[in-house]
């Protein structure tokens, strides 16, 4: 089955992590894949090889997603190298965990801007090819924290609720061109980041979880495929919570 045979998509921070499982199960499914990233140059060349070997064409980009003119010039680059853009998945995104009490100016907007801002800069960038095809799916990454609120976690719960907000906007706005945009709400997800915690810590965690797992990449890169592909088309203007049920 090839469920995004022929689209293009940009993936924004998929040299590792949840990113990296998106960008993978795109190609595997005939997209071609224009992928970015902040530092991680080594990890993107070999991504780049490896999304090619799929035989899709694919090519990462060093470009900050938090900076407007940044995003509009990579949306122009791919058009110029792609021809169009089908799909967009606002992925990256960063953390500066603290409580308030202790959070600086530069920790909260460092958040907003690579979390929210970013979201704007792409969506605003891709809605003109995405007019002008009268098709388009946007996947923008929240999660349950945005849902939920987290203590520790202001200025990132913030910004995922922020991106839950404009993704109901964005929906009932170009609704009528055939463009859709929903968002995911992934729980915990185990990656690398997570390997290296205390696993007495990390099981407790994974027993509050109805289905008694953390979730993997695959399973919210399942999801954002789900929503990118035309198995999707009535749907718009949702919040997928993909968290094992931890909301429920
Ligand atoms: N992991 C979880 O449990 C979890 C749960 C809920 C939601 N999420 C959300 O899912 C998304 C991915 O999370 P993750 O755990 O996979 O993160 P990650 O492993 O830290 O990877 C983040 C990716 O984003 C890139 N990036 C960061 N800032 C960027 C910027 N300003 N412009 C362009 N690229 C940028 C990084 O590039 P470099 O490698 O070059 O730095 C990297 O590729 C995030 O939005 C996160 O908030 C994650």
């Amino acid at each position: 089955m090839h469920l995004v045979k022929g689209k293009t998509a940009i993936i924004t921070g998929a040299s590792r992590g949840i990113g990296h499982g998106i960008a993978l199960a795109f190609a595997k499914q005939g997209a071609n894949v224009a992928f970015t990233y902040l530092s991680s140059d080594e990890k993107a060349r070999a991504l780049e090889t490896e999304l090619a070997a799929f035989g899709i064409k694919a090519k990462g980009y060093k470009s900050d997603a938090a900076n407007y003119k940044a995003a509009e010039e990579l949306v122009n680059q791919v058009v110029a190298e792609f021809g169009t853009v089908d799909i967009l998945v606002n992925n990256a995104g960063i953390t500066r965990d603290t409580l308030l009490m202790r959070m600086s100016e530069q920790q909260w907007d460092e958040v907003m801007n690579a979390n929210l801002k970013s979201v704007f800069n792409l969506t605003k960038a891709v809605t003109k090819p995405m007019l002008k095809a009268r098709y388009g799916s946007i996947i923008n990454m929240s999660s349950v924290v945005g849902v939920k609120g987290n203590a520790g976690q202001s200025n990132y719960a913030a910004s995922k609720a922020g991106i839950i907000g404009f993704t109901k906007s964005i929906a009932l706005e170009l609704g009528s061109r055939n463009i859709r945009c929903n968002a995911i709400a992934p729980g915990f997800i185990e990656t690398e980041m997570t390997a290296v915690l205390d696993e007495k810590v990390v099981q407790g965690w994974r027993d509050g979880i109805p289905l008694k797992r953390g979730g993997t990449v695959d399973d919210v890169a399942n999801a954002t495929l789900f929503l990118a592909s035309d198995m999707s088309a009535y749907i718009t203007g949702q919040c997928l919570n993909v968290c094992g049920g931890m909301l429920t």
